[in-house]
């Protein structure tokens, strides 16, 4: 898709920013304020932009960089079922929009060809009472540029797709709301098995560098509860926190 119109779903109150230092912390700001659910801060660029474990998400115009405000009904030990929901809508939206090869890495990674395209920030916080009281999803797209001092890295542009980000956008929005409302609906399970369809093949082979160390494993599954299972040579292992490397081809480490 070309096309430069966008469409917004009807429960979605999109702010649009032309340059912001990162549109997560826009959207945290706004959440703390009471923002409603389906709120969504959009910017051509971001000047701050944040990716996970306290990095930086390099984010000149020309790529897609939004953070949208959910209050789902959970626990918030639940909440990072929907970096799955996410990856999903991404996923589908891509697979829509384009002919690239595209494929989830656990937890919330889209890669193209073995290289990272995509990431997804998740922040949130919960109420007196210990629930999940908002929570902060932030989505980043290299769709015309990538940064080129970082190994393994992408974007739609080099792997041949024309997307514009308002054509992205409008059909991401659609697709994560859809599928966010089944998963609030229906529970992980359809989430789960949706994400296993997109998911790098079971059986590749990864390093996983944890908290406190790293492991060496072949990608079997993720849980009920989304945590990674990797079959290692003393067992299958399940991981709940962890950055992940495919080590069959290329070698080295993507962001
Ligand atoms: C990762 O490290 O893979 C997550 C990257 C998340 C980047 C997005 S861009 C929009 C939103 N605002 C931010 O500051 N970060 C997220």
């Amino acid at each position: 898709m070309t096309a430069a119109q966008l469409i917004v779903p009807d429960e979605c109150h999109l702010i649009s920013l032309d340059s912001v230092g990162s549109t997560n912390e826009e959207a945290k700001a706004l959440a703390q304020s009471g923002a409603e659910a389906g709120t969504v801060v959009w910017a051509r660029e971001q000047t701050a932009g944040k990716g996970r474990h306290g990095r930086s998400w390099t984010s000149p115009r020309g790529n897609l960089y939004l953070s949208i405000v959910q209050r789902p009904n959970c626990r918030l030990a639940d909440a990072p079922q929907m970096g799955f929901v996410t990856g999903v809508a991404l996923a589908d939206a891509l697979q829509w929009l384009t002919n690239v090869p595209i494929a989830l890495k656990w937890p919330n990674d889209l890669m193209i060809d073995g290289k990272k395209a995509s990431g997804i920030l998740l922040e949130s916080a919960a109420d007196a009472k210990g629930r999940l009281d908002w929570l902060v999803i932030g989505v980043g797209v290299n769709v015309e540029s990538f940064p080129t001092d970082l190994p393994d890295v992408t974007s739609l542009r080099e792997a041949g797709a024309t997307v514009s980000i308002e054509g992205l956008l409008s059909v991401f929005l659609e697709r994560l709301f859809w599928h966010a409302d089944e998963w609030q609906r229906t529970g992980f399970r359809a989430t789960r098995r949706r994400w296993l369809s997109f998911a790098l093949p079971k059986g590749t082979e990864m390093r996983v560098r944890l908290p406190d160390g790293e492991l060496f494993g072949r990608f079997s599954s993720i849980d009920k509860r989304g945590s990674l299972l990797l079959d290692t040579d003393r067992g299958k292992k399940r991981i709940d926190v962890g950055d992940v490397f495919p080590l069959s081809p290329p070698h080295k480490e993507a962001r």
